[in-house]
């Protein structure tokens, strides 16, 4: 049920107290509770910690509970308690996740050659793509990285990535993970509306050339901080001269390119190699639900390993299992499929360009507003500004909106984010849910005037 703007968003309890509050669930004893006694306990003591992402009031990351059209999907998959790793373990799941991929790969227009995989999170999708990347970087220069690794390729230390600095971290975690190191990252500044700036990524490959080996360029399709879409075809050019690889992080803002009047700004994405996707920031769908795509479907078997008892080598049925690095799998597609499926393309999309009407509302009308600093046009559906209000000098704005974001969380009955934005101090206003409207984060605004009297620098 879509929770109502004045009951709390979450306790606003601190770690100590939430402790307290947990103990007695934690404590295994010899003798279990009953069902009833247990849901009590959860009900007085976990629940008023978790937080309720259909208030209203909750504008300040990339979550949402499950549509009941997407529910009812996760309830099958969880009664049945099926993996999809292989035929064997359930060629129904198998056979719906592999249409699904299909299907999703024509909808987003993507090559007749393309395929998807489901995968636990963005940012093991993000990293898979880096392998996948390294993978084809060093084949092409006559080396096997599956089986040498980066001790059989001399000079590993030439191999890099290029990124934008608001790329998402994971893409540091990725060339950790694969050994690669974080100086193997290079940043490309971005520019005032927080996109990768492309004069500056030029610059960078001709500095580069002749030292180092680009196998890959990211392109962040909806940075996770402002929502800033890259200039995706001049960078897939730019990456076509020097043979790198292009990864789309599109984790967040993929799904709009589903949208008509975003289909410009994400042209060029089907010459991409390859492209993160999470349909849980804004389907609806039960956590984790990921997918990446890889222009060349052949491009997955660089993560196929097989064995004797399970994914057999040369076995004809799909085995989803050897497009990505989990052997057990969860049945992420259905619960997409059914929620697809129940409410239709037209009502999806509908619901897809809610939170981006609100935003694109919110921020118009904050332009007539003196005390509020807008701090760029938003490209999605997240919205930084600061508070200014007369009387605070502009030493003390930073502090001011770090202040205002601490109440607010502690508070519970609002929730927004915090980022920075050229060495500035924002708060982050984030929505995917359907709940929120132009109006409820007006009234956050009003809320967050109430707070600022409490400020003393
Ligand atoms: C642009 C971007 N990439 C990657 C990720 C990581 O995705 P996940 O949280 O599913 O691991 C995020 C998460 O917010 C993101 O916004």
């Amino acid at each position: 049920m879509t929770k109502q703007s004045g009951e709390a968003i979450c306790s606003g309890a601190t770690p100590r107290q939430i402790e307290e509050d947990l103990k007695p669930l934690l404590d295994f004893q010899k003798q279990g509770l009953s069902m009833e006694e247990l849901r009590t306990l959860i009900e007085d003591r976990l629940v008023p910690h978790l937080v309720k992402y259909d208030h209203p009031g909750f504008h300040s990351l990339y979550n949402f509970v499950p549509e009941e059209t997407a529910a009812m999907g996760a309830r099958i998959a969880l009664t049945y308690n099926q993996g999809v790793t292989n035929w064997q373990v359930s060629p129904g799941g198998v056979m719906v996740e592999e249409l699904c991929c299909r299907a999703l790969c024509r909808m987003f227009g993507l090559s007749p050659g393309a395929d998807a995989t489901f995968m636990y999170s963005g940012t093991y999708a993000n990293q898979q793509a880096v392998f996948m990347a390294l993978h084809r970087g060093a084949e092409r220069r006559g080396f096997d990285l599956a089986q040498d690794g980066l001790p059989g390729i001399p000079e590993p230390g030439r191999f890099v990535v290029l990124a934008s600095e608001e790329a998402h971290f994971s893409l540091r975690q990725a060339v950790r993970m694969l050994g690669l190191g974080e100086k193997a990252l290079v940043s490309v500044p971005a520019d005032g509306k927080r996109r990768l700036d492309i004069q500056s990524l030029e610059k960078t490959i001709s500095a580069l050339r002749g030292s180092k080996d680009i196998f890959c360029i990211v392109v962040t399709a909806g940075t996770a901080s402002t929502g800033s879409i890259d200039p995706i075809r001049p960078i897939v050019e730019l990456a076509k001269d020097v043979g790198a690889w292009v990864h789309v992080d599109g984790a967040y803002g993929f799904a709009y390119r589903m949208l008509a009047e975003y289909e410009s700004v994400f042209a060029g994405v089907e010459l991409a190699d390859s492209v993160t996707w999470d349909p849980h920031k804004q389907f609806g769908v039960p956590i984790p639900s990921s997918i990446l795509f890889a222009r060349r479907g052949e491009d997955f078997q660089r993560m196929a390993l097989f064995s004797g008892y399970f994914n057999r080598e040369g076995e004809t049925v799909p085995n989803p299992g050897l497009k990505s690095a989990p052997s057990t799998r969860p049945f992420s597609a259905l619960p997409l499929v059914t929620t697809l499926r129940c409410q239709g393309m037209e009502k999806a999309m509908e619901r897809l360009r809610t939170p981006l009407t609100a935003v694109r509302a919110f921020v118009d009308a904050l332009q007539a507003e003196e005390d509020i600093e807008l701090m760029l046009e938003p490209d999605l559906g997240i919205a930084c500004l600061r508070l200014t209000p007369r009387g605070i000098g502009k030493d003390l704005l930073d502090p001011l909106q770090q202040y205002l974001y601490e109440r607010t969380m502690a508070e519970g009955k609002r929730s927004i984010s915090m980022t920075s934005i050229g060495g500035k101090t924002v708060l982050r206003f984030l929505v995917v849910s359907p709940t929120v409207s132009s109006e409820t984060l007006m009234e956050t605004i009003a809320y967050l005037r109430t707070l600022v009297a409490g400020f003393n620098g």
